[in-house]
This record gives structure tokens, sequence and C-alpha cells, in this order.
């Protein structure tokens, strides 16, 4: 079966950022660097990895300095020209003039709104969706492994992660039907279940590749839990129209929207780096 291949992500930025004040307070989170490498730079490398060419951003107040990093910086770039330094380190910055996007939500009213806000740019074609405060990290990444399973069955794909059974009243919750290999049949889809009521212990970690088809479901979508208006309803209502699948990702899932899974994600990708692991690793021995 050939697909409509995925050239397009949306980057919902445009949320408050709440959890990590007061470092998001004139800052996004999404410029929170893990190591050396801001939090949106991981979901853009990841998506080109992927093949797509076109980088939406979905942004609101106060978060200019994202347009800035994926713009060219003349002061810099002739400093350290003239200086005889390398580039390299932010190469993969730049974009050719109009394959990066921005569109304003006015209003944080959620996920499900922020992407609605993208509509007249996606157009009539699947798209994928990232959100840049999860980090994946496998190799190939999460959104290439997601493509080629996109190639074999089509329809919807969101990423699939297993947590903790305490855990699923925090996030958007998978009822599963027919499983095959990574990839299970979606039934169902909840956000946000109260504890005890979830349908599996399956969650969706911020990776969606979606029918341009949810736009007209979001277009009348009410709000749901939190009062916001929120993606995973609209994406059930697509359930049992378009195929809907599940990819469980096997690789390392970091959360760093929230303080713990920022710090962890540090840690562990400084202990993976060659110029630092030793240093790190031997400090917390130490400790
Ligand atoms: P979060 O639930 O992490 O919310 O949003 P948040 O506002 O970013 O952070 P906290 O909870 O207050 O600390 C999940 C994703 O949806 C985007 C966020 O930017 C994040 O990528 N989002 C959320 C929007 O773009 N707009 C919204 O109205 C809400």
């Amino acid at each position: 079966m050939t697909q409509k291949p995925i050239r397009k992500a949306v980057f919902p930025v445009g949320g408050l950022g709440t959890r990590f004040l007061p470092a998001t307070k004139a800052m996004p989170k999404e410029m929170l660097p893990v190591v050396d490498k801001p939090l949106i730079q991981y979901a853009v490398d990841e998506a080109r990895e992927a093949g797509i060419e076109q980088m939406i951003f979905v942004t609101g107040r106060g978060k200019s300095a994202i347009e800035d990093h994926f713009d060219i910086s003349y002061e810099l770039e002739t400093t350290m020209s003239d200086r005889g330094k390398s580039l390299d380190a932010i190469e993969s910055t730049r974009f050719a003039p109009g394959d990066v996007v921005y569109v304003r939500q006015q209003e944080a009213i959620g996920l499900g709104h922020a992407i609605w806000c993208a509509r007249h740019i996606v157009g009539d074609e699947p798209f994928a969706i990232f959100l840049p405060d999860e980090l994946m990290v496998d190799s190939p990444g999460c959104m290439k492994q997601m493509v080629e399973a996109y190639a074999r069955v089509g329809g919807n794909i969101v990423c699939g992660y297993e947590v903790p059974a305490d855990q699923t009243d925090k996030y958007g919750i998978i009822t599963p039907g027919k499983v095959d290999g990574p990839l299970v049949e979606v039934t169902g889809l909840v956000e946000k279940p109260p504890r005890g009521t979830a349908p599996s212990n399956l969650m969706i970690p911020g990776r969606y590749i979606l029918q341009p088809e949810v736009m007209r479901v979001l277009e009348g979508q009410a709000r749901g839990a939190g009062n916001e208006i929120q993606l995973t309803d609209a994406m059930a209502q697509m359930i049992g129209t378009q195929p809907f699948h599940a990819y469980k990702f096997g690789g390392r899932r970091f959360d760093c929207g929230d303080k713990a899974g920022f710090i962890t994600a540090n840690i562990a990708l400084a202990l993976d780096r060659e110029d630092i692991g030793a240093t790190v690793r031997a400090f917390i021995a130490e400790l």
C-alpha cells in the first residue's frame, strides 16, 4: 500500500510551562537545554531524520527565543568565522526559507486547540506532531520508526509507552485491541482517566502521525479534561472511521516538562557523551 508521505510536522509550543517556574517565566520551556541542546532542537532533529521537510511551530507570547534559535545569528556567525571557529554546532539550526513556519495560538486553551491553529498550513495531508518536552531517545529515532510503521498500515499512528499503573491518570491512555509486534490496534482513547479506571497502562508520549480529518473534528471539539480542548478527545472520535494504531516505542523516554524527568534526561544523556561522560560518571560515583 502506498501512503501519502509525511512531509510536515507540528510542534505545539504554546503551553505556559507552569511546572517549570520560575525558569519558564521569560524563557520557553522548549529552550531548556539537555546537556548542550535545547529540547526543541532534539524534536526537530528527530523530525528531519524521519524525512520531514516543513516544521510548523504553534507558538504563544514569550516564545520568540524559538524563532531566533532557528534564524541566522549574523553577529555570532561572523565573529566565529573571523576567529576561525567551526560553525558545526549550529548547523542543525539552519533551514531553507519557508521550511520553518510559525503560527500563534493566542490563548493556551489546550493541545487540541494548538494543533487546530495549524490547520491552514497543514492543509489536506497527513502530518506528524511532536511535543518537544517529551524527549525520545533511540536509534533510529522514534518518529523514523513510526513513519516506517505508517508505510505499512497507513491511517493514524500514535506512539505508545508503558507506564506504571499509578501514573496513568496523568496521560492520554490507549484501549488496546489486536497486537501485531510493536503495532497495537487502538480501540479507544481516554485523557487522564481517574485512578483505577485506565483501560491499560499504555500512554501516548507526545508523538503522533494523524490524518488531516482530525482538523475537522477539532473544529467542533468541546472542552474536556482540565477544561482544555483535548487532542485525545478528537482522536478518539476518529477511531472506527480510519485505521488507528499505537506503535510501542522500545527506546528511552524522558518527560522534560517535569523537573525530575528533566534532571534524569540530563544525567542519562551526559553519561552517553564521549566528551563529558567520564567526568559526570566519576562525580556521580563520588556522590
Ligand atoms: P503540557 O500539558 O505540558 O502543558 O502541554 P504546558 O503548559 O506546556 O506545561 P505545564 O503543565 O503548565 O508545566 C503539552 C504540550 O502541549 C502544548 C505544550 O506547549 C506542550 O508541548 N500546549 C499545551 C500548547 O501548545 N497549547 C496549549 O494550550 C496547551
